[in-house]
C-alpha cells in the first residue's frame, strides 16, 4: 500500500503537526501556569504520602490489598485486590477486573473500587498495565504482545480465584471486565477476539477502533464525492461544497482532538520530553482537567492522580507483600521520563489496530476456559455465520459513555454502533461527563452502580439503576 510519494508526505505531514501540538501543549501549560509552577512542599509531602499509600506493597489501601501473578515467561503484573486468598471453601462471589487507560494504573480506579458495598459484592481486581504502575515493562506494545500478556493474565487469574481449573468451581458466578480509556481499547479487542474471558465487559470512553475507521472512511469518501460533483460543475452544484465539509467537520474535529497521539508519535527525545518537563505537566495538566468541573481540586487530588502515574518509588521497591514479592527491580528505580516512554508505546506501537497472533498457548487457553457450561456461556453469535463487520464485539457489552468527551467525537464513535454489538448489549449515556468517567464524581457512582447491576445478575432493567444517581443519564441503545 505504500505510496513512493505519499507515505514520506503524509509523514512530514504527522511530523509537523505532532512538533506544532506538542508547542501547543506547552503554551497550554505555560498559560495555566502549571509550567512553571514549583512544586509547593505541601504538595511534595502529599505526593510522598500518596506514593507510599498506594504501592507499599506491605500495606492495605481502602481495603485492598498487593499481589502480584507471575506469567509462563516470568512477566509479572501487580494488581490490588479485596481478597486474601481464594480457597475451595471461599464463598463465591463474582470476579470483577478493573483495567486503567492513559497515564493512570490501577489507582484510577481508587474512588470506583473503594466502595465498601462493591467491595462486599464481588471480588475485585484492579491490574496496572505492562509499562504502568507496578506491572514489568515489556520490549514491544504491539497488539501481539499486549494481547497475549493481558489474555494468559486474566486466564491464570480466573484460575486463581476458582473459575477454571481443577480445584474450584464458581462457574455459576460471572466475570465481569470493566474497563477505561486504553484499557478500554484492549478490553474491545478482547471482546471481539477472546470473549470467552468474561461473561460481561462493562466499556467506558474508549474508541471502538472498527467502527470509528469505518466511519472515518465512509464520510471522507462521500465527501470526495460530493466534491468531484461539485468540481464537475462548481455553478450548479454550489450546495455539494457544503454537503461536503459537512460531511468531514466530525472527522476534521477528531483529527483536531486527536493532536496528542501525533506529538506521541514524534522520536523518542520528544516523547521524553513531554513526559518529563515543567516537572510533568503535561500529565500535571491532563489529571487536572481529569477531575472535571464538579467540586475543588485539591492538592491532595493533584498528588494521588500523580502518585498513580508516576508508580512505586524507590522506597516502596523496597517493600514486600505478604508472600514476600516486590516489584521487579526495573520498575520501581526508572526516571519518569522513560515510565512515560512505556505508558505511550501504546499510541506508537499500534496496539489498538495491528493483527493479533494469538499463540497456540492463548487459543489452547481460552478453548479450555468454561467447559462443562460451554453452551450458556457463549455469545448469541457463535456458530452464526455472520460474524458482524471487522472488530464487532461478541461478548455482552455496556458502553458507558461521558458525553463531554474532549477527546472523542461522539458521532464517531456511536454512528452504527448497533452492528458492533451482540444481543444483551446496551449503550448508556452520560450527559454531563466528559472523558474521565472513574474520576468525576457523578460518573464515578453512575458505574458503581452499573456494575453492581452487573455483579447482582443483571436482573432489573439498568436505566432506572443509573438515572437513580445520575438523572438525565439514559439508555440509548439497546440490542
Ligand atoms: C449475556 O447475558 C445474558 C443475560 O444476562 C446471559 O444469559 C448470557 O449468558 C450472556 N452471554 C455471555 C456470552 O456471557
Ligand atoms: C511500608 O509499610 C511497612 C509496614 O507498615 C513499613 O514497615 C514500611 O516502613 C513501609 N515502607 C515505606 C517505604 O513507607
Ligand atoms: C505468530 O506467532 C507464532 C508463534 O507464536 C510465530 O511462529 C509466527 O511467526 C507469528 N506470525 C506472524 C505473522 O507474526
Amino acid at each position: 500500500m505504500a505510496n513512493p510519494v505519499l507515505a514520506p508526505l503524509s509523514s512530514a505531514v504527522a511530523f509537523a503537526y505532532g512538533i506544532l501540538t506538542m508547542i501547543l501543549y506547552f503554551l497550554m501549560s505555560v498559560k495555566n501556569g502549571l509550567f512553571f509552577e514549583k512544586p509547593t512542599k505541601e504538595f511534595q509531602s502529599e505526593l510522598d504520602a500518596a506514593r507510599t499509600r498506594f504501592w507499599n506493597l506491605s500495606e492495605q489501601v481502602d481495603g485492598l490489598r498487593h499481589q502480584f501473578l507471575t506469567l509462563r515467561d516470568g512477566f509479572k503484573f501487580h494488581y490490588v485486590t479485596n481478597v486474601a486468598s481464594v480457597t475451595p471453601d471461599t464463598p463465591s462471589k463474582p470476579l470483577v477486573i478493573f483495567i486503567h487507560g492513559f497515564p493512570d494504573s490501577w489507582v484510577g480506579w481508587r474512588k470506583v473500587i473503594s466502595s465498601a458495598q462493591l467491595q462486599d459484592a464481588c471480588s475485585i481486581v484492579a491490574v496496572d498495565l505492562p509499562g504502568y504502575g507496578g506491572s514489568d515493562k515489556l520490549q514491544k506494545y504491539t497488539a501481539t504482545e499486549v494481547l497475549e500478556k493481558l489474555t494468559e493474565y486474566i486466564i491464570a487469574l480466573r484460575e486463581r480465584y476458582g473459575f477454571d481449573g481443577p480445584t474450584h468451581d464458581q462457574t455459576s458466578e460471572k466475570v465481569i471486565i470493566v474497563a477505561h480509556d486504553w484499557g478500554c481499547i484492549l478490553a474491545m479487542r478482547l471482546a471481539a477476539d477472546a470473549p470467552q474471558l468474561a461473561d460481561r465487559f462493562i466499556l467506558t470512553n474508549g474508541p471502538l477502533v472498527g467502527l470509528v475507521s469505518s466511519n472515518i472512511k465512509r464520510r471522507v469518501s462521500s465527501a470526495v464525492k460530493l466534491m468531484k460533483m461539485f468540481l464537475h460543475s462548481p455553478l450548479q452544484s454550489r450546495s455539494m461544497l457544503g454537503k461536503a465539509l459537512h460531511a468531514l467537520k466530525p472527522v476534521i474535529r477528531q483529527v483536531a482532538l486527536s493532536g496528542y497521539v501525533f506529538s506521541l508519535q514524534l522520536p523518542l527525545p520528544f516523547v521524553r520530553l513531554q513526559g518529563a518537563s515543567g516537572d510533568r505537566a503535561l500529565v500535571r495538566m491532563i489529571h487536572k482537567m481529569a477531575h472535571g468541573p464538579v467540586g475543588e481540586y485539591t492538592v491532595k487530588d493533584a498528588a494521588e492522580s500523580m502518585a498513580g502515574s508516576l508508580g512505586p518509588s524507590a522506597k516502596e521497591g523496597a517493600s514486600e507483600t505478604a508472600d514476600h514479592e516486590k516489584y521487579s527491580e526495573n520498575v520501581a528505580r526508572q526516571p519518569f521520563s522513560e515510565k512515560f516512554v512505556h505508558m505511550t508505546s501504546y499510541y506508537r506501537h499500534g496496539t489498538s489496530v495491528r493483527r493479533w497472533n494469538k499463540s497456540i498457548e492463548t487459543i489452547t487457553g481460552l478453548y479450555g476456559l468454561g467447559r462443562g457450561n460451554d453452551l450458556g456461556r457463549r455469545s448469541s453469535r457463535a456458530g452464526v455465520f455472520d460474524e458482524g463487520p471487522k472488530g464487532a464485539l461478541k461478548a455482552n457489552a455496556t458502553v458507558v459513555w461521558g458525553l463531554n468527551d474532549d477527546a472523542l467525537d461522539p458521532r464517531l464513535n456511536f454512528d452504527g454502533i448497533g452492528d458492533y454489538l451482540v444481543h444483551n448489549s446496551q449503550v448508556i449515556t452520560l450527559p454531563r461527563s466528559g472523558h474521565f468517567t472513574p474520576v468525576e464524581q457523578e460518573s464515578v457512582s453512575a458505574l458503581q452502580k452499573i456494575v453492581e447491576w452487573a455483579v447482582a445478575g443483571e436482573k432489573d432493567d439498568v436505566d432506572p439503576v443509573v438515572k437513580a444517581v445520575y438523572p438525565g443519564a439514559s439508555v440509548t441503545l439497546r440490542t
